[in-house]
């Protein structure tokens, strides 16, 4: 079942979209060489605080931190701890809050005094895809309008979509349904109704889209190796253009 949220439970999640968006852009501010990751969550624990909400990440499923720092490699997922910002890092922040029993989901990629080319049309193709997924949301289209907005950005330009993990409905719980994947696969199609809540997430990867969990148990990281960008927003579903809940 999909839920279709009322005006008072999108007003909601505008509120928890918000907040999120605002510890995101402070943590993305935030983020210098010499910091340890562990330092960026503890700035991102002040900025929920602040707002009275909290992280819908820390405890879901068991997860330790309060944000996820994706480095490099690191597509999703990574656990803040004593690993060091370092000049010409990527570095992904994702960020989940819970405000008055909704929940914002939101994520974007730094670039860390990047000049690597090829990684700076890394992000910036991820940014597009992102864009491109959230213009095909609209009511009457399908998830796998989405899909297939999100894939072909991304691959028209030479990178590739991460499969193993994908977006999702998003409510009152961080996960509901649908899954939103970032490619287009078999399956139902799924018709987008306004008042639809989703978290549109594109993981974008320089080379493979395959990938591996670390022996963490969280850090999800690319097969080869090579750099991963990650781009998100929680959208409403309406007629027309989807209302972006976490800008
Ligand atoms: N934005 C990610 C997601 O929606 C973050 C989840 S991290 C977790 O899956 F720790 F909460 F699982
Ligand atoms: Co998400």
């Amino acid at each position: 079942m999909i839920s279709i949220k009322s005006n008072r439970e999108l007003e909601g999640m505008r509120r928890s979209g918000q907040i999120a968006a605002r510890v995101r852009d402070g943590v993305v501010a935030a983020i210098a060489p010499g910091m340890t990751t562990r330092e960026i969550e503890v700035i991102a624990d002040g900025f929920m605080r602040e707002a009275g909400a909290e992280s819908a990440f820390r405890g879901y499923h068991g997860y330790p931190g309060g944000i996820c720092l994706s480095i490099n490699d690191e597509v999703v997922h990574g656990i803040p701890g004593v690993r060091q910002i370092l000049p010409g890092d990527v570095v992904s922040v994702d960020v989940g809050v819970q405000f008055e029993g909704f929940i914002g989901d939101c994520a974007r990629t730094v670039l860390v005094g990047v000049t690597d080319g090829a990684v700076r049309r890394l992000a910036a193709a991820g940014e597009s895809a992102l864009a491109a997924g959230i213009f095909a949301a609209r009511a009457g289209n399908t998830v796998t309008d989405i899909s297939r907005a999100v894939q072909t950005a991304v691959e028209s330009r030479g990178f590739s979509v991460v499969r193993q993990f994908v977006g999702h409905g998003i409510g009152r719980k961080l996960h509901e349904e649908p899954q939103v994947p970032n490619f287009v696969s078999a399956g139902r199609p799924v018709v987008l109704k306004a008042g639809m809540t989703l978290a549109i997430e594109p993981m974008v990867n320089m080379g493979t889209y395959e990938v591996e969990v670390m022996e963490d148990g969280w850090t999800v990281r690319t097969l080869d190796r090579l750099p991963s960008v990650h781009f998100e927003h929680t959208v409403a579903i309406r007629d027309g253009e989807a209302e972006i809940l976490t800008p």
